[in-house]
């Protein structure tokens, strides 16, 4: 089984063709390492580069879907419609030559988000869900993990950016989580795939602050639809406004609640 929407048709699509581009450039990052300039002004080409692909596919298929995306901003039309981009989430891995980043591509209609896909090019993993149609990674239907125990669970966080005013309260979340958990906590750096790798079961949590909705967007709905739990750290449903995500399987997220308020 696998989805075939439209919607989901033209993300997949997109997402594929932009990944060429990335692959290629990946290519090149080893022997810029290397180099005196070093690989941050092509990493920021790239990102131009792909993010201009995509919204150029997407409005190419849709003429008359918004679009909101991570370099561009705004681009408004009809406002019921509106696909949420980031070109390379995992940009800091990019740059560095480690091969985990992800193309990430949400589609909302009237505010809520119906389809996602996020496509790891280097893995060759691409997850995608519909709302009422499930969750898929490859093709494959995915479930998040049945853990019932977050002792036994791999969590995973991207931490604090350098000059949160969170950081304090990152840093101590962290601490509480440690010692709960018997596996240390993941920082993969790519909150998208982190979301995903929930979806699939290969995480069972991840929590973190000051996100943006485009990190966020097509993770949503993968794990909603894998049967897991997407809230802000009061369990409620204010992770966007709040700038504060919970992403559990449907059994931890009491006790992950409990950790962040205790
Ligand atoms: C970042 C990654 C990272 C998260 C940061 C994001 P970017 O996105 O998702 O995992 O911790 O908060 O900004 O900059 O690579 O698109
Ligand atoms: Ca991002
Ligand atoms: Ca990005």
């Amino acid at each position: 089984m696998k989805l075939s929407s439209a919607n989901i048709n033209v993300m997949v699509k997109a997402c594929r063709k932009a990944s060429k581009i990335l692959i290629r450039d990946f290519g090149e990052i080893e022997n810029l390492q290397v180099s005196l300039k070093g690989p941050g002004d092509f990493v920021t080409a790239s990102d131009i580069k792909v993010e201009k692909f995509l919204i150029e596919e997407l409005q190419k298929a849709r003429p008359t879907y918004s679009i909101l995306s991570e370099e561009a901003g705004q681009i408004n039309n009809d406002e019921s419609f509106k696909w949420i981009i980031d070109p390379i989430d995992g940009t800091s891995n990019f740059l560095h030559g480690i091969p985990h980043f992800a193309i990430s591509i949400g589609l909302e209609h009237n505010k809520e988000i119906i389809c996602g896909i996020i496509y790891d090019p280097i893995k060759d993993e691409m997850f995608t869900a519909e709302k009422g149609n499930g969750a898929y990674l490859n093709n494959k239907r995915m479930r998040v993990s049945s853990r019932s125990k977050l002792k036994d669970c791999i969590i995973c966080t991207g931490g604090h950016k350098r000059d949160s005013k969170d950081r304090e309260l990152a840093l101590e979340e962290y601490k509480k989580f440690s010692s709960k958990v018997f596996i240390p906590i993941r920082k993969f750096g790519s909150a998208s795939l982190d979301m995903a790798y929930v979806a699939a079961g290969r995480c069972d949590g991840y929590w973190q602050r000051d996100l943006s909705y485009w990190d966020i967007a097509a993770g949503i709905i993968l794990v909603k639809e894998s049967g897991g739990f997407v809230t802000d750290f009061n369990g409620e449903n204010r992770y966007i406004q709040n700038k504060t995500i919970l992403v559990t399987n449907s059994k931890i997220n009491k006790e992950m609640i409990e950790v962040l308020s205790s």
